[in-house]
């Protein structure tokens, strides 16, 4: 995720361009860069770090004129540095591109372009944008664009500026957004609404598929095949607050919806066409040392650690390696045995956990091979593990983390399905049948979503409430402890994990018609014994409420409130399951008027030990 802003008008581009990159800073924040046509040149200054360092050298060395595009990276391809920050160039330096996505196929075009005798200056995907629009010019921009567009996979959120033509922006949509702000004789173009608010409401929101042409006095969008497309413009009401959060209320409720995205993007790239094999490239592991493996252990804290949990039943499951897991605080001070045979895998959003990182060093120093699962790319844990494989949430500013979990679970499926699948420990056909259930995940939790007032209402039961239990079994007992931990730290409300069947060795004693209990008991190999359990809670006067599958015609029996979640195998319920109880959390925590975003005594990272 990143934020993109273009401008073409009769104001001052600068002024302009690093203001709506102020607003979208939420949107990334690594490195930041403008391109402007100036006196005949494209003048071009970018810099790794916030916006102020980009602020700080057009100080130094000032830019003016009145067309202009400008970037906030949030790294994917290529480390954060001035290098990879964003403009980047054609061979001549007459063109420059802004993106915000991810190019699947950018290693290929890269190589065919270089073997054409292009430049490049970066390692990022984007790069490829400008050669191969370059490599097609021949007069006209937009056919350029089109052309380029045509034989890139992947998503984007493009914008084109050169020198060739003056007067003209051309954006483009495929699955990241892009916003056309429209003003008296001056157009603007961004990622999101923010960036534009203080100078216009009208807006027109491009659709995947669409090129957009921008001169001063108008925009004309087109499909990739260059059919017309007629849209009305839409007046926006939010004020600047709510428009940087989407029109949520809270950054944690934004990043609740934007989980079918980021999954989405999670996936991308890493199934074949085919729907047969999982393409891992971040996996550095040869052949011979993937069968020399014997065992996989996991370093992780907190929402990360939970994720892990879910990783071991998937990875033993399915590649029948044993699995050993940590909480990263404990792993330094018990001389854990790890060898040259170890996995190790350390999960992390900010990728700079201060237990995390010791955690990794201390597997890497007993000769692990260090897989890092990360959000932040450049981060410590990205630099110092031997392979990582991103999770494309985009930046989380919520301290209760929620994209970031689910895009976690879903680079652990895939972790455990590449392990089964390059170690031969499963059939073609269950792989393939378990892939097809991966790739629905997205579509599902967006029906969830759909669904939020029903959950909303349920959590009204809570405002009353000073303590609950979270039970679930199997490869739903780490759900259970997700679920308290996201209750507790955004509402204040005391809530307990439990693996459903030790209730009755001491927190059956809590329960009271006060201590409500939330149970997941989706269908899968526990499932009766969740029903048990549920029965021993009803039994002493408690109050559940169950997650439980579409169809499930039992459930009802027996739980007070059911929440229904779509039907899929049981390894990969835990995805879907998190998301409603997200939801309760969020919906208990507003209702009771918490500070959201940022409960009291917590903080996004911790980098202290
Ligand atoms: O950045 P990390 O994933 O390493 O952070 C780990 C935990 O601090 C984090 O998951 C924390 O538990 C969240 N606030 C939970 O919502």
């Amino acid at each position: 995720m990143c934020g993109i802003v273009g401008y073409i008008g009769p104001a001052d581009a600068k002024h302009i361009l690093l203001d709506g990159l102020r607003k979208l800073e939420y949107r990334g924040y690594d490195s930041a860069g403008l391109a402007i046509q100036q006196a005949g040149e494209l003048a071009i200054r970018k810099r790794q770090g916030k916006i102020d360092r980009l602020a700080g050298e057009l100080d130094l060395a000032p830019v003016e004129g009145m067309v202009g595009i400008g970037h906030t990276r949030w790294a994917t391809h290529g480390a954060p540095s001035d290098d990879n920050a964003h403009p980047h160039v054609d061979c001549a330096g007459r063109m420059a591109v802004v993106h915000n996505g991810i190019i699947e196929n950018y290693l290929a075009l890269r190589e065919s372009l270089e073997g054409r005798g292009h430049q490049f200056r970066s390692e990022t995907d984007t790069e490829v944008f400008a050669h191969l629009i370059e490599s097609h010019y021949a007069g006209d921009l937009y056919a350029a664009v089109v052309a380029a567009l045509r034989e890139v996979v992947g998503s984007y959120a493009l914008v084109v500026m050169s020198l060739d033509a003056p007067d003209t922006l051309i954006a483009a949509r495929q699955h990241s957004p892009l916003i056309l702000g429209h003003g008296e004789q001056e157009q603007f173009i961004a990622s999101d609404v923010p960036a534009v608010l203080a100078y216009t409401r009208k807006v027109t929101y491009l659709q995947n598929g669409e090129v957009a042409v921008l001169n001063r006095d108008g925009v004309r969008i087109t499909r990739l095949d260059g059919t017309e497309v007629s849209r009305d413009i839409s007046i926006v009401a939010w004020d600047a607050a709510a428009a940087e959060k989407g029109g949520y209320k809270h950054f944690m409720l934004k990043e609740i919806n934007e989980q079918p995205t980021a999954l989405e993007e999670t996936l991308r790239g890493r199934i074949s066409e085919d729907g047969a094999q999982i393409t891992l490239p971040g996996l550095k592991l040869s052949p011979a040392q993937l069968s020399a493996i014997s065992r996989v252990l996991i370093i992780a804290c907190g929402t990360a650690y939970h994720a892990g949990l879910v990783g071991k039943y998937a990875i033993e499951q399915l590649a029948r390696l044993p699995v050993e897991i940590d909480v990263a605080s404990e792993l330094r001070y018990r001389d854990p045995i790890i060898d040259e045979g170890t996995l190790a895998i350390v999960i992390s959003q900010s990728g700079e956990t201060a237990d995390t990182q010791a955690g990794l060093h201390e597997a890497r120093d007993k000769g692990a091979h260090v897989l890092a699962v990360t959000n932040v790319v450049g981060s410590s844990v990205d630099r110092d593990a031997d392979s990582v494989l991103y999770t494309y949430a985009g930046p989380e500013i919520a301290v209760a983390s929620t994209k970031a979990y689910t895009t976690q679970l879903m680079v652990m499926y895939l972790t455990a399905l590449y392990l089964a699948q390059e170690r031969g420990t499963m059939p073609d056909e269950a792989r393939i049948q378990l892939i097809d259930a991966v790739r629905r995940i997205p579509s599902q939790t967006q029906t969830i979503l759909e669904g939020q007032e029903a959950i909303h209402s349920l959590a009204d039961r809570f405002d009353e409430i000073h303590s609950s239990l979270f039970l679930g079994r199997g490869v739903n007992f780490p759900t259970a402890l997700e679920g308290a931990l996201k209750l507790k730290e955004i509402s204040y409300i005391h809530a307990e994990g439990y693996a459903a069947g030790e209730m009755k060795h001491g927190p059956i004693a809590l329960i009271t018609p006060q201590c409500p209990t939330v149970a997941v008991a989706v269908p899968g190999g526990v499932y009766d014994k969740m029903l048990s359990n549920i029965k021993e809670v009803k039994a002493r006067a408690g109050h559940v409420i169950a997650v439980g599958a579409e169809g499930d015609g039992e459930l009802h029996k027996y739980a007070d409130d059911v929440i229904r979640i779509p039907r899929t195998v049981e390894l990969f319920t835990p995805v879907l399951a998190a998301v409603p109880l997200q939801l309760l959390a969020y919906y208990c925590a507003d209702n009771l008027g918490m500070d959201i975003d940022q409960p009291r005594n917590l903080a996004k990272s911790v980098t202290v030990e």
